[in-house]
């Protein structure tokens, strides 16, 4: 038997409260039951990359990460815009797979949830397709003034930005069961 789908959601901010981190778990609880979504939160922690570290024996929190994206079926990136561009720490881990490879082919979903967000949106899609990731237009969703679509507790309260995000999922959920049918 093939075992679960699983997808991983990885929030380009580090902040508690952070709205991309609260529209990934409402994704969590959105994701069909037949499919395992965890939110990894290990970005912050990753060291600074540097080619010279990315030898055999590369950093222990960098081989954790690789593992996990080389586990998973799919991610889901949500992240904001920071001073006109993708947050640190996020470009940082993406920086990692370059060599290793892990989300080559891999069915990505993007979300930028932002004030704005759109330079931040179109520079992570031009990294992604370098990465040779598997996303298409279905999944990529800018959302700009984030902080008037979500309510006190950070739930999401627009409908139509459900609607979209309940497309997006569907759409990567599909790719995933495809793609495990075919093994
Ligand atoms: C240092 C800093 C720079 C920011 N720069 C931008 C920006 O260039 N574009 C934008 O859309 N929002 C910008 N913002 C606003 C963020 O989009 C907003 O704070 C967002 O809610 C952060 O996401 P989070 O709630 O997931 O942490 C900036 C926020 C900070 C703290």
């Amino acid at each position: 038997m093939n075992p679960r789908i699983k997808i991983t959601g990885i929030s380009g901010s580090l902040r508690d409260n952070s709205s991309n981190t609260n529209i990934l778990r409402q994704l969590a609880a959105m994701i069909p039951a037949e499919i395992d979504f965890t939110i990894y939160n290990g970005i912050g922690g990753l060291p600074h990359f540097n080619p010279e570290l990315d030898g055999e024996k590369p950093p222990i929190p960098v081989e954790s990460f690789r593992q996990l994206l080389k586990e998973t079926d799919a991610v889901i990136i949500c992240t904001p815009e920071y001073a006109f561009g993708v947050p640190g720490s996020l470009k940082n881990a993406l920086d990692w797979t370059v060599s290793s490879g892990e989300l080559v082919n891999k069915p990505l979903a993007l979300i930028t949830a932002s004030l704005s967000g759109g330079k931040a949106h179109a520079a992570l899609l031009d990294t992604l397709t370098a990465l040779s990731t598997n996303i298409t237009e279905e999944r990529s969703l800018l959302i700009s003034f984030i902080r008037s679509k979500l309510d006190e507790k950070g739930f999401i309260k627009v409908p139509e930005l459900l609607r979209a995000l309940q497309t997006l999922l569907r759409s990567l959920a599909e790719t995933c069961r495809q793609e495990h049918n075919s093994r």
